[in-house]
């Protein structure tokens, strides 16, 4: 992959939330720890009227509180543009833009980050494109934030709207769960293993489950979340995600087109979700680790009575060769008891039970496959052996390998990503028609007039939600 090339770095929304907790530290680490350094000049667009000492003085606090390294980073190469709302002209922008680009000798190759709340993409992408914004000397990337659209249709007018001034190869469509370490690793785990690939479809693989389980609840969100909900917040973006990942075909190169193609043929294939495959909810006042927390609805920015769903459990049928007939189970929520997200693939029964006599139930052990994406990443085979003496008894045992016992630390999600949208790098980022596939799949969901049922704070969900897995077994998931 291309080293980063010296660029500037414009970000829209740049004294906003999202700047300062995630993107201010990921670029200062990115500067020390990826020789990036003198490559990377920032200018910082909001609509606060400040000036390029206030913002530096901003960002300066902001890494700080963030612990950030700050040996690679120089305020010089820190700017500030203030672009009052409402404003339709950006070519004031792009004077300052190329008068950074003339000061400091740069090529012109620049990366356009919108971290700005979704209602005012259209806008900003339109006027970037009117003021000539959209190239440049060098280079231009556009970087857009989540969620992409609120259903298949926005999602696919803001398509509409970004080709008319941008190619695909320009944009990068954020989803921060493709910059995680452990996601990325799926393609690893499954395409440089032979022994799991060999077994990794509907002749060996009973069932699949996915679970993205937050402690936390809407954590100052509530007024966005209320009118997005768990199926447009987690599902349509981030469990899609792992779903494509988990399931898709092995790409014919290792190669940024290439393994998107892949995954959008997965989410093709995912046949239509029926309301007897879904299950809503939504929490109400409950204990985490021993902690009272309040219910949804008692948060005053959360509308009276609103049947916002913070929990979904449904089941899905990959209808493709490989996976005809294997369920694929996708759960997440808000207030659940703890934080982990985890994918099991369970894989089916010898053919012949050769233990009648020594196991009441031959049934009882299957070997499952426990990849552990956060926190204590890692994996867990379960397998049967003998334990040790007589009579003859099988017992399940794990085998465990943890990322922490290997590797020291892993890297931030939004430092892999920027990285990535410096060196030219598009894998880990959303393809327009990834965004269409997904949004195909679940906008139906939105549609289907569900009952959200109550489930206290602290629990896995509503009662319901068993009854996907029909009454066979509970959801598999590795202790923490
Ligand atoms: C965000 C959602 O995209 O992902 C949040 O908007 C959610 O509601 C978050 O809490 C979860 O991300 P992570 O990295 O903590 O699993």
């Amino acid at each position: 992959m291309a080293a980063a090339e010296p660029h500037l770095f414009v970000v829209f929304g740049a004294t906003g939330d999202l700047t300062r907790r995630k993107l201010l530290p990921a670029l200062a680490r990115v500067t020390t720890e990826n020789d990036v350094g003198a490559n990377l000049s920032m200018l910082g667009v909001s609509r606060s009227e400040i000036g390029d000492g206030d913002f530096r003085r901003w960002a300066r606090k902001a890494l700080d509180d963030a612990g950030a390294d700050l040996t690679d980073w120089s305020d010089d190469r820190v700017f500030y543009h203030a672009s009052p709302e409402g404003t339709s002209d950006l070519g004031g922008l792009r004077d300052r833009i190329e008068g950074i680009e003339r000061d400091l000798g740069l090529p012109g190759n620049r990366i356009l980050y919108l971290a700005l709340p979704p209602r005012v993409f259209p806008g900003v992408i339109a006027q970037l494109g009117e003021a000539g914004l959209a190239t440049g000397p060098g280079w231009t990337r556009l970087v857009v934030e989540k969620p992409f659209g609120r259903d298949l249709q926005s999602a696919n007018e803001l398509n509409a709207l970004v080709h008319a001034h941008f190619d695909e190869s320009q944009v990068y469509r954020i989803d921060h769960y493709l910059g995680k370490e452990t996601v990325q690793n799926l393609l690893a785990f499954r395409f440089a293993n032979l022994l799991f690939e060999s077994a990794w479809g509907r002749d060996r693989v009973e069932s699949v489950e996915i679970t993205v389980a937050e402690d936390l609840g809407t954590e100052g969100r509530a007024g966005y979340y209320d009118s997005a909900g768990v199926i447009r917040d987690m599902v349509q973006n981030h469990l899609s995600q792992l779903l494509s990942l988990i399931g898709m075909e092995a790409p014919h190169s290792f190669d940024d087109d290439a393994i998107r193609t892949e995954k959008v043929q997965l989410l093709r294939s995912v046949g239509t979700i029926a309301a007897g495959d879904v299950v809503l909810g939504q929490y109400t006042a409950g204990t985490i680790a021993g902690e009272d927390v309040p219910g949804y609805r008692d948060d005053p920015e959360v509308a009276a009575g609103s049947t916002a769903a913070t929990f979904v459990a449904m089941r899905l049928a990959v209808n493709n060769w490989r996976w005809e007939g294997v369920p694929f189970y996708l759960r997440t929520g808000k207030r659940l008891p703890r934080k982990t997200t985890q994918i099991a693939v369970t894989f089916r029964r010898p053919p012949v039970c050769l233990f009648h006599g020594v196991q009441d139930d031959c049934e009882a052990h299957q070997n499952v496959l426990i990849l552990i994406l956060q926190p204590d990443e890692g994996f867990e085979l379960r397998f049967d052996v003998k334990a040790p003496g007589d009579p003859l008894r099988l017992q399940e045992q794990p085998l465990h390998f943890g990322y922490d016992e290997a590797y020291h630390s892993l890297p931030d999600a939004y430092e892999t990503l920027l990285l990535d949208v410096m060196e030219g790098d598009q894998t880990l980022f959303v393809r327009a028609d990834e965004v269409e596939a997904s949004w195909s799949l679940h906008t139906p969901v939105l549609d289907l007039d569900l009952p959200v049922l109550e489930y206290p704070a602290g629990t896995w969900g509503p009662d319901g939600v068993d009854r996907l897995l029909g009454k066979a077994r509970p959801w598999i998931l590795r202790e923490g």
